[in-house]
């Protein structure tokens, strides 16, 4: 990545001037990399609401007026005029493809898609009841002991492999994981299927008798997975960006990241979003849950809803919204929880308390209800997510490498514990 910091002025703290940049878009920026040499503070903000922590040219996300941008394209008209692959391409490249590039990446990331033979053996150390989140996590930190040859993370070659190997091989890790809790045998990966076709058909064939995918359905869930691909320094890309940092190998980088989407307040929130509408069951039961929500002393927030950046309805679920009704009309599924979700949806939009504080359904409001008509159990919700994060956290990781201004993370801390103190025997305490 080539550095575009441009300097638009300055800003003075305690007598001392620190550069400001302004970036293409969005709000600028103070250098304060000289700030503790210049006053000897360092900057409190937990949870970094107020804090850059690196320049990436990959996403930018407008969280007043709720657009979302992939290298400058709004991700309504990529979900709508691209698929998996040819978006994958524009956040890794920067630009959309050519035909000839878009069927070279196609083919590179197809004969990837295969994992090594004893790898398969690393699943039956798994209970069968283990939540396909925990194999993921410990089947992807597995993978640089398969791939020994694309761990060098210097090597130019290197990096371009495993960008390739993580993208490709995780719909068949997913799948794997699916299947192992299930109980069904693995099915091999199909070169003659597109990226999200041969996903479908790894999770759902079985030896028994012939599978064919439902491309309306294949299409909906491919574009369910162009609008999960990235979003700036979300906390699980943070995490894979810190854990490269240190030269981690980038099979250990996306099983930190995909840690870290678990987290019910992160990527876990699709499979909590549809526990919450399973639990409320029906319409006349929605004003309790409200009052929960808003309630200081409960901690039962409305997953699905909220977000650090958008405080305005995030563009990706209206895109879900869109393609939850085509999936519900492909498959014919009526569901009641749509009906929960869309009054809910329509209930706390109206709410002062959600008003004030600009609280909007997100991503995963309407995910829940989509997947599990697509025919996956809530427990694979978050691994579709960590399958289509993958793209953007090894987006990330490698713009990180190349960024002329990367350093190992470490950040500083104000220390509140006990003053320093002489040491008490045992026998005087
Ligand atoms: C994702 O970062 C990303 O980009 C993430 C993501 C991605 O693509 O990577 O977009 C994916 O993680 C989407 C978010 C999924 N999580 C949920 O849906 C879980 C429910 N949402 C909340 O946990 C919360 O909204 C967060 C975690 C998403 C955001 O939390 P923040 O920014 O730290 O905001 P906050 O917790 O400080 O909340 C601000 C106020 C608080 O009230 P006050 O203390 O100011 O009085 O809003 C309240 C919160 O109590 N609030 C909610 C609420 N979310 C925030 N109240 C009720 N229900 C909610 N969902």
């Amino acid at each position: 990545m080539e550095s575009k910091l441009e300097q638009s002025g300055t800003a003075t703290i305690e007598g001392n001037d620190f550069p400001v940049y302004k970036g293409t878009h969005g709000n600028d920026v103070v250098d304060i990399r000289a700030l503790t040499k210049a006053t000897g503070k360092f900057t409190f903000d937990p949870g970094f609401t107020s804090t850059a922590s690196c320049e990436s040219q990959i996403t930018f996300i407008d969280g007043n007026e709720g657009t979302l941008l992939y290298r400058g394209y709004p991700i309504e008209q990529l979900a709508e005029n691209t698929d998996f692959i040819e978006s994958a391409f524009l956040l890794l490249d920067g630009e959309l493809p050519t035909k000839e590039q878009c069927a070279k990446f196609r083919h590179d990331i197809t004969y990837h898609t295969m994992v090594h033979e004893h790898f398969i053996k690393f699943f039956d150390g798994f209970r069968r009841d283990a939540h396909p989140m925990a194999i993921m996590c410990g089947a992807v930190g597995a993978l640089s002991a398969f791939y020994h040859d694309s761990t060098d993370i210097n090597d130019p070659e290197a990096r371009k492999i495993a960008v390739h190997r993580m993208i490709a091989k995780m719909p068949t890790i997913a799948a794997m994981a699916y299947k192992y809790t299930v109980g069904q045998p693995f099915v091999y990966p199909r070169n003659d299927l597109s990226y999200t076709e041969n996903f479908m058909h790894m999770c759902f064939s079985v030896p028994a008798e012939d599978y064919k995918v439902d491309k309306v359905l294949a299409d909906a869930l491919d574009k369910i997975f162009i609008l999960h691909m990235d979003h700036e320094q979300n906390a699980s890309t943070s995490t894979v960006r810190l854990a490269g940092s240190s030269g981690a190998n980038p099979f250990a980088c996306i099983a930190a990241g995909i840690a870290c989407l678990w987290g019910p307040a992160h990527g876990g929130a699709n499979e909590a979003a549809l526990n919450m509408l399973e639990e409320i069951g029906s319409v006349d039961r929605i004003p309790e849950y409200v009052a929960k929500a808003k309630d200081k002393d409960d901690p039962f927030r409305l997953m699905g809803f909220g977000h650090r950046v958008y405080k305005n309805y995030d563009p990706r679920a209206k895109v879900m919204q869109k393609a939850c009704h085509e999936v519900l009309e492909a498959t014919g599924i009526q569901d009641p929880l749509l009906d929960v979700a869309r009054e809910l949806e329509k209930i706390a939009l109206e709410d002062d308390y959600f008003v004030q504080k600009k609280l909007y359904p997100n991503i995963d409001f309407y995910s829940g209800i989509t997947l599990r008509a697509l025919g996956f159990p809530r427990s694979m919700f978050t691994p579709l997510f960590a399958l289509a994060r993958t793209v953007g956290w090894i987006a990330q990781w490698r713009e990180m490498l190349e960024d002329p201004n990367q350093k190992i993370g470490r950040p500083r801390q104000i220390y509140t514990g006990a003053a320093k103190r002489d040491f008490i025997a045992m026998d005087k305490r």
